[in-house]
C-alpha cells in the first residue's frame, strides 16, 4: 500500500487579504491554526525580500503558536538566512525571488548559482534545520541537490497546472523527476498552481511524499465560507436592531 501523502497550508493569500488594509484582520495565525485543526502537515510560509504578504512578525508567531511544523519559504539571501537561523525553525525551502514578479516563476536554478547556495545550505544544515530545495522537474537540476545533500527537494508544478496543451508532457516530467529523487535519497514535495483537478493527478506519483498549496484553497474558502459569514452578519445587525428597539420602547 501507498503511504498517507503530507499536505502543507500554504497561508501566505491571507496576509495578501490582510494587507490590502494596513490592518490585523484577517490574521494568518488564526488561518494556520484552522488548517492545523483541519488535519494539515504543516504550515507554508514565503517571507518575501518586499514583505508583500507575510511579515516578520507573522513567522514569530507562527513558530511560536503551531504544533506542527513551518515550513519556512525565502530566497538564498544572507537577510533570509539570519532571519531563518534566529527564529528557531526547523525547516526552510530555498526559493527564487524577483521584486517584481506576481509569485514565484519557477524553481531555483541550483545549477547556475551552485556555489552561492550551497553555502546557504550548509550554513542552514548547520543549525540542524532541514532544507528543501524548489526546483522545475529537470534531472540536472536534482542531481544537484543531491549533491548539496539537501534533505528534500519540492517540484515546481505550475507549468502542468497553466500548461492545456502539453499536460502530458509536464505530467512524464514531474513523474521522472520524483523517481530520480526517490532513488538518490531525497524526499520529494511538490507544489504551485494546484487545484482539485491537478491534485488528482499529481496525488498518484507515489515518490511524492507531501504536496504544499496555497492559493487555491485559500480562494476557495471564500466560497466555502461566504454565505456563513454572511449569515453570521446579518444575525448581528437584526439582533443589535431588536435590542435597540426594546430599550426605546421600554
Ligand atoms: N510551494 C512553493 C515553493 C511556493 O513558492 C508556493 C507559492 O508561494 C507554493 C508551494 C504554493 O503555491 P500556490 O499558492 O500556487 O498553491
Amino acid at each position: 500500500m501507498s503511504s498517507r501523502l503530507k499536505l502543507g497550508i500554504n497561508i501566505d493569500h491571507v496576509a495578501t487579504i490582510r494587507n490590502a488594509r494596513g490592518g490585523l484582520h484577517p490574521d494568518p495565525l488564526k488561518a494556520a491554526i484552522i488548517a492545523q485543526n483541519a488535519g494539515a502537515d504543516n504550515i507554508t510560509a514565503h517571507l518575501r525580500e518586499d514583505r508583500r504578504h507575510i511579515s516578520d512578525i507573522d513567522i514569530k508567531n507562527l513558530i511560536k503558536k503551531l504544533k506542527i511544523p513551518l515550513n519556512l519559504e525565502m530566497a538564498p539571501t544572507h537577510e533570509m538566512l539570519k532571519i531563518a537561523i534566529n527564529s528557531k525553525v526547523k525547516r526552510v525551502c530555498l526559493v527564487p525571488e524577483k521584486r517584481k514578479e506576481i509569485t514565484t516563476e519557477g524553481g531555483l536554478n541550483v545549477l547556475k548559482n551552485k556555489k552561492k547556495i550551497s553555502n546557504i545550505i550548509n550554513k542552514l544544515q548547520n543549525h540542524n534545520i532541514k532544507v528543501s530545495v524548489f526546483v522545475d522537474p529537470c534531472i540536472k537540476q536534482i542531481a544537484v541537490c543531491k549533491e548539496l545533500r539537501t534533505f528534500s527537494i519540492e517540484l515546481h508544478t505550475g507549468e502542468f497546472c497553466d500548461n492545456k496543451k502539453n499536460k502530458k508532457e509536464e505530467f512524464r516530467q514531474i513523474k521522472k523527476s520524483a523517481e530520480f529523487a526517490k532513488k538518490n535519497n531525497l524526499e520529494c514535495h511538490a507544489g504551485h498552481g494546484l487545484k482539485y483537478e491537478d491534485v488528482k493527478q499529481i496525488a498518484k506519483i507515489n515518490e511524492i511524499s507531501e504536496l504544499n498549496i496555497g492559493h487555491f484553497i485559500i480562494g476557495e474558502a471564500v466560497f466555502v465560507g461566504l454565505k456563513k459569514s454572511i449569515l453570521k452578519m446579518r444575525k448581528i445587525i437584526d439582533n443589535s436592531r431588536k435590542k435597540n428597539f426594546y430599550l426605546k420602547s421600554a
